[in-house]
């Protein structure tokens, strides 16, 4: 904020226009009255020169004649030097000056870009009134093209990965590490644990940054659509085959392709993509011409891969390509103080989003949102958070604002009212806690097989 002491800003220089014509008296004639209307003029005598000083000087605006020639007034040179100025800059008004006879000019003229055009002898009044509209017009169109690709860099902005737990800071640490390779990776954990956004983050933290990140969701694709979505087709190959195809592969050339649930790939579709992987190449369905890839795969899964793999519903030298390194994504039960991070993180958009001036959550809500078990991890702390915030009605968000289902298992429970399964799940969901949320270790200490431990925490995610 500016205070009466500080030095006042300099004014913004007043807006500078560009005056073309060959007759000096119209040079003339137009720089007295914009400047006396406290405009800054330049001007122009020929085509040539117009161009240069566009090229040199920040001009907010043009008023440019169309005919240069005594011999003819077929306006060509000031036609196109009309579309030359608008080739530059898409949005500065061109106004342009026709003379007597020469109103089928005027036409030709807005449709090459020009907005308004004046007619000599001028009027003053009109050529100030056509000179503001057209640079208050100017000025918010820009203003909405900065905002709309600010908008567009906002979208595309990867939002950060939160996460200072013990765990996950080994985990990024590690994700970090792996990402300036090119190997292939694996991200397994449950839904809504962010496998999604760990995999954008691991793509914008490689060399690979600048180049596409693009995912395939492979559970949400029936089998006859997944080989031309990833490989691409030529036209003809198949009966909608009607144009041809890039594929994913392809749109990944240079960057990252992320295979989403990874596990739900029919045995066709896993051995196509293990030939892709193993040979470096595809071809497009319909083609027999060989495309050179150059992709890091980074793949995901929320089911217990390696039980699939037991039960030969996927294929292990698949697995094997698909995993060089394993990245498993913990419960949020499991990663203790980042559930308060990341509230707050969803608080403060959700409040930003929505307008609303509230000061954050209480002390209570935050107990609550700790105690809580979250099967849906990420994902579901993100939902309650923005609908306590729609919901909140006082300053704070309350704990009734974030309207829990209280499960059992999240408190140490009276015993004598449990049923096994609630005892069962309290003893998991202790052990993932104190072993700071690996699996490896809390199976250990419950004296169970990671897969069984798997399979108890799958159960309670229904
Ligand atoms: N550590 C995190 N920091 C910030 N936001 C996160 C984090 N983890 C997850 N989110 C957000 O939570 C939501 C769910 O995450 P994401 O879609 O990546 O989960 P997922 O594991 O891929 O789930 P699914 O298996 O259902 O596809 C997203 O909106 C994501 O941006
Ligand atoms: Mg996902």
């Amino acid at each position: 904020m500016t205070t009466a002491t500080e030095p006042s800003a300099p004014l913004r220089n007043p807006p500078l226009i560009l005056v073309a014509d060959d007759q000096a008296d119209v040079r003339e004639s137009l720089r007295l009255l914009l400047e006396t209307e406290g405009y800054a003029v330049k001007s122009a005598a020929s085509p040539e020169e117009t161009l240069v000083l566009a090229r040199s000087v920040p001009a907010d605006a043009v008023i440019l004649d169309l005919n240069y020639r005594a011999d003819t007034t077929s306006g060509e040179e000031g036609l196109e030097l009309l579309s030359r100025l608008r080739a530059l800059d898409a949005i500065r008004p061109l106004i342009v000056l026709t003379g007597w006879g020469t109103a089928g000019l005027a036409v030709e003229a807005l449709k090459r870009g020009a907005q308004d055009f004046l007619e000599k002898p001028w009027d003053n009044a009109r050529v100030l009134t056509v000179v503001r509209n057209l640079l208050a017009l100017a000025e918010s169109r820009r203003e909405s093209s900065r905002l709309a690709a600010a908008n567009r860099e906002l979208a595309e902005a990867p939002s950060a990965f939160i996460g200072r737990s013990r765990i996950m800071g080994r985990i990024l640490e590690e994700a970090r590490h792996v990402a300036s390779s090119n190997a292939s990776i694996l991200i397994t954990g449950a839904s809504g644990t962010g496998k999604g956004l760990l995999a954008r983050w691991i793509h914008d933290q490689s060399p690979r940054s600048g180049g596409p990140f693009v995912r395939v969701n492979l559970g949400g694709l029936v089998d006859s659509l997944i080989e031309s979505e990833l490989y691409g087709h030529v036209r003809g190959a198949f009966t909608d085959a009607r144009s041809d195809r890039v594929g994913r592969f392809e749109l990944a050339h240079g960057g990252t392709l992320f295979l989403d649930e990874i596990a739900n790939l029919s045995p066709a579709s896993q051995a196509a993509l293990l030939h892709a992987l193993e040979e470096g190449r595809i071809e497009r369905v319909g083609s027999a011409i060989p495309v050179a890839i150059d992709v890091r795969i980074i793949a995901a899964t929320n089911a217990e891969i390696r039980q699939a793999v037991g039960d030969g519903r996927f294929r292990s030298d698949l697995l094997y390509r698909l995993n060089t390194i394993e990245i498993e994504l913990p419960p949020l039960r499991a990663r203790g103080e980042d559930i308060g991070l990341l509230a707050h993180h969803f608080f403060a958009q959700s409040a930003r989003q929505n307008g609303k001036p509230l000061r954050g959550i209480s002390a209570d809500a935050q107990a609550a949102l700790e105690r809580y078990d979250w099967p849906g991890n990420v994902r579901e702390l993100a939902h309650v958070i923005e609908r306590a915030v729609l919901l909140a009605t006082g300053e704070w968000v309350e704990v009734a604002d974030l309207r829990l289902a209280q499960m059992p298992g999240s408190e140490a429970p009276g015993a004598e009212n449990l049923t096994l399964e609630q005892a069962e799940r309290y003893l998991v969901f202790r052990a993932l806690e104190q072993c700071g949320g690996e699996i490896e270790a809390a199976a250990r200490k419950l004296g169970v097989s990671r897969s069984a431990l798997y399979r108890r925490l799958a159960k309670y995610r229904r």
